[in-house]
């Protein structure tokens, strides 16, 4: 197969990697791809979202099939795009890409297909007057959410009610642009998170893939700004099997289910982002591509052929091929740019990748510059590796962190912690 992979992440490196190790990968082109994916196959100068560049590039390089890295494609409705073409998409249709596109249709998807999740209504500028009610009958803290994709921004817990209210309106009066137009409001669920992948072949048939936690803020001790994810572990001690079992018969079951049921066309990854809430599962969300940094570590434990299982999954049928879990644990560690997730310099001179040798370094905000790499993003390399627990794979991870350099690296030293102390 000749393979075309959309994105530059930690994720498409993972994605990439994991690939280009299938017997059946002929040739993988990542578009646009970033310093470290010329090491799995070609890069390409394409911006994922220009359609019109991606078709003549699959045309004239006779591309079977298309893996969607990022959700930006899908919500735009790159499977739709493509529906008619020979060439196989990885990635749920336009109509799905809308259980992350919408918040509100996410919701309104559970609640139709009663998938448990934190009890919510949904306002826009004409009904903020009942959105000032909803709130009085929920308990601090609040948690309001822009509708649309808002790069990760979208989400306020709020502790005090005042606050609340102002934040409401300051949401609908455009404060994330029209992705807040509509604000979800929600109760707010205490619990432990974790990452659910399936992959469906949007008849029925779907495989879940290794669960894995991720660590969302920049400071240890999960405190400070939300950025895209500064780490992450599989598996996860407290997803168990009576966990596991809850997840397929209250989530997976229902949501593979309601998407035939309501005529979407699926045929991709799901990420279901969970809340173990006293060991009960509940969706805090719906994501329609792979996580990131999550990938970095699910790659690493998925022990059978991912590009057979999403060739079979994007023609609509996974018949009985196997996902099998690899029994090692897997982490990674994610070394960012200083100041980020907020401004930070970029073109830093990255050293000591070549001193690495038991960890893979997931490039993710790479560049090649006259030869050289450097930094180009805020999350810069997920360094990622085996062991036989958390701690062992963390010491690992920890001293490919030590080698590698560049100006203002950082990264959490405390990624795991919280499930070791379990
Ligand atoms: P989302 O973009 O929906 O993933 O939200 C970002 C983060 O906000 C989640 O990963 C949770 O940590 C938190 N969050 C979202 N919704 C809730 C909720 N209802 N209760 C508690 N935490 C939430
Ligand atoms: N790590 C969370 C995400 O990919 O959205």
């Amino acid at each position: 197969m000749k393979i075309l992979l959309l994105g530059s992440g930690g994720r498409e490196s993972a994605l990439a990697w994991k690939i280009s190790q299938s017997p059946i990968t002929d040739a993988l082109f990542i578009a646009p791809g970033n310093g470290g994916t010329g090491a799995y196959g070609t890069n390409v100068n394409i911006r994922p979202t220009d359609f019109e560049s991606i078709d003549k590039f699959v045309k004239d390089n006779a591309i079977d099939m298309i893996v969607v890295g990022n959700e930006d494609p899908l919500v735009a409705g790159i499977y739709d795009y493509f529906e008619s073409d020979p060439v196989l998409v990885v990635g749920p249709s336009k109509a799905g890409a809308a259980l992350e596109g919408s918040k509100d249709f996410a919701k309104d998807f559970m609640t139709r297909h009663g998938i448990p999740t934190a009890r919510y209504r949904s306002f826009t500028a004409g009904t903020i007057e009942e959105g000032y009610r909803f709130l009085e009958t929920l308990r601090a803290p609040y948690v309001l959410k822009a509708d649309g994709l808002a790069a990760g921004k979208g989400v306020l817990i709020i502790d005090s009610l005042d606050e609340a209210r102002r934040s409401l309106r300051e949401m609908l009066d455009g404060m994330f642009g029209n992705a807040s137009a509509t604000v979800v409001v929600e109760e707010f669920l205490s619990g432990i998170e974790c990452s659910v992948f399936v992959l469906t072949d949007g008849n029925g048939g779907y495989r879940v893939l290794p669960v894995a936690k991720d660590y969302k803020r920049i400071g240890e001790g999960d405190t400070g700004l939300n950025t895209g994810g500064m780490g992450a572990v599989s598996p996860v001690p407290f997803a168990d099997d009576v966990f596991m079992a809850k997840v397929t018969e209250r989530i997976i079951e229902p949501t593979v289910k309601g998407l035939i049921a309501d005529g979407i066309t699926y045929r991709g990854f799901i990420f279901l982002g969970l809340i173990s809430v006293g060991g009960e599962p509940m969706v805090i969300e719906y994501n329609v591509r792979m996580g990131d940094p999550e990938t970095e570590v699910v790659m690493l434990r998925t022990d059978s052929d991912i590009v057979e299982l999403m060739q079979a999954a994007a023609k609509g049928d996974l018949g009985d091929l196997e996902l099998r879990h690899d029994p090692r644990t897997a982490v990674t560690v994610m070394m960012v740019s200083g100041g980020y997730p907020g401004p930070y310099p970029k073109g830093k001179i990255i050293t000591g990748t070549d001193k690495v040798a038991d960890t893979i370094l997931f490039h993710a905000g790479t560049a090649v510059d006259d030869g050289r790499l450097v930094t180009s993003g805020g999350r810069v390399i997920a360094a990622s590796s085996y062991g036989s627990s958390i701690a062992d794979a963390l010491e690992r991870s920890f001293r490919a962190v030590g080698e590698v350099d560049f100006e203002g690296k950082y990264y959490r030293r405390d990624i795991g912690r919280d499930l070791m102390a379990l």
